[in-house]
């Protein structure tokens, strides 16, 4: 089976867009590839996080990926900085990775250009970090957002030139895997494009029935169709968009039927739209909470996701000692 390794920014809550994007591409995957999942807290330090930020966004990440379906019997899911063969790959990585192409990420110059004061080592060897995390596992593929496509380009690099220095076939090229071109778009409810943490517009997983009432009534809309059947304007149709991932499809078909002949009244849509948001969350949300409690369970999780991606790591790292010069 096709090996898939991925890493999770620690970057916040899970919100529907997260949920129809990545999150469910990862609970789809897990039974078709040999899967593991990790939080990158080794690459959040570049942000320099106090430790109860490190130690609540563990927390929060373990407990909110399993209770969209993550299975951690058929996807180990692991926090990066428990599997030490990998910082060992990094320092070999480095050793082989040069200035000038790693002051070329794009990543780096948004990055050196939005926090100045903090244009630390670490934000600028994030890519062989990265390569490091999938090529001790070998990976075959890679779950990523286009944002990472540079990463990954650096990565197959990193493992090419492996190869040539040493002259060996030893690391492959992992593949990267698109979910967010398959995946529908979750749009945001100021009518402003995609839901994102940073845009302001989103609805999280483990928003309470009022918290998202409050924030589907307040979304924009306009004054109403003029004419029958009548293309949508964007901030309309992002909230049939919505619907159309959680509502039933009569009670879309029935406010569309209503658009459609001028007959709708946005108040009634949202208060459905409302409605069947929580319905859809409500379930995720209490098993959130249900984990984020039981903090032995997050821990056998999280040792038993170490231990099987530090073996796998280990043995990858005593091959890359021999080719390297290092043991017996
Ligand atoms: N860079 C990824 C992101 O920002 C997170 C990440 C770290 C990752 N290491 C990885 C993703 C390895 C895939 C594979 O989202």
């Amino acid at each position: 089976m096709e090996k898939v390794i991925s890493g999770i920014r620690p970057t916040g809550n899970l919100h529907l867009g997260n949920y129809f994007g990545a999150v469910k591409s990862f609970v789809k995957m897990q039974d078709e590839y040999d899967c593991m999942f990790f939080i990158a807290d080794w690459h959040s330090l570049t942000t320099h996080p106090t430790p109860e930020d490190i130690r609540r966004s563990v927390r929060t990440i373990l407990s909110e990926y399993l209770a969209c379906g993550i299975d951690p019997e058929k996807a180990p899911i692991y926090v990066q900085s428990d599997v030490k063969p990998v910082l060992e790959l990094y320092l070999y990585l480095n050793m082989n990775a040069y200035l000038g192409e790693l002051e070329r990420v794009t990543s780096f110059k948004e990055k050196a250009r939005t926090q100045p004061d903090n244009v630390n080592a670490g934000l600028l060897t994030y890519p062989t970090l990265m390569a490091a995390d999938v090529l001790a596992h070998k990976a075959d593929k890679v779950p990523v957002g286009k944002d990472q496509e540079q990463n990954m380009e650096m990565m197959r690099l990193f493992a090419r030139r492996f190869n040539r220095i040493y002259k060996v076939e030893y690391f492959k090229e992992p593949e990267s895997f698109h979910f967010n071109q398959k995946a529908v778009k979750v749009p945001g409810l100021n009518g402003s494009g995609k839901m994102g943490k940073s845009e302001g517009n989103a609805i999280y997983l483990c928003d309470d029935e009022a918290t998202i009432k409050k924030k589907v009534m307040r979304a924009v809309t306009d004054a109403g169709p003029t004419m029958l059947n009548q293309e949508k304007p964007e901030v309309i149709q992002n909230l049939f968009s919505l619907m159309e991932l959680v509502s039933t499809p009569d009670t879309y078909a029935y406010f569309d039927d209503q658009y459609n002949n001028m007959s709708i009244r946005y108040g009634d849509l949202k208060k459905q739209l409302a409605a069947d948001i929580n319905a859809f969350c409500a379930p995720i949300r209490e098993r959130i909470q249900a984990y984020q409690k039981d903090e032995d369970y997050l821990n056998r999780v999280a040792k038993m996701g170490a231990e099987r991606a530090t073996a796998g790591a280990e043995k990858t790292l005593q091959e890359v000692r021999q080719i390297i010069g290092f043991g017996k």
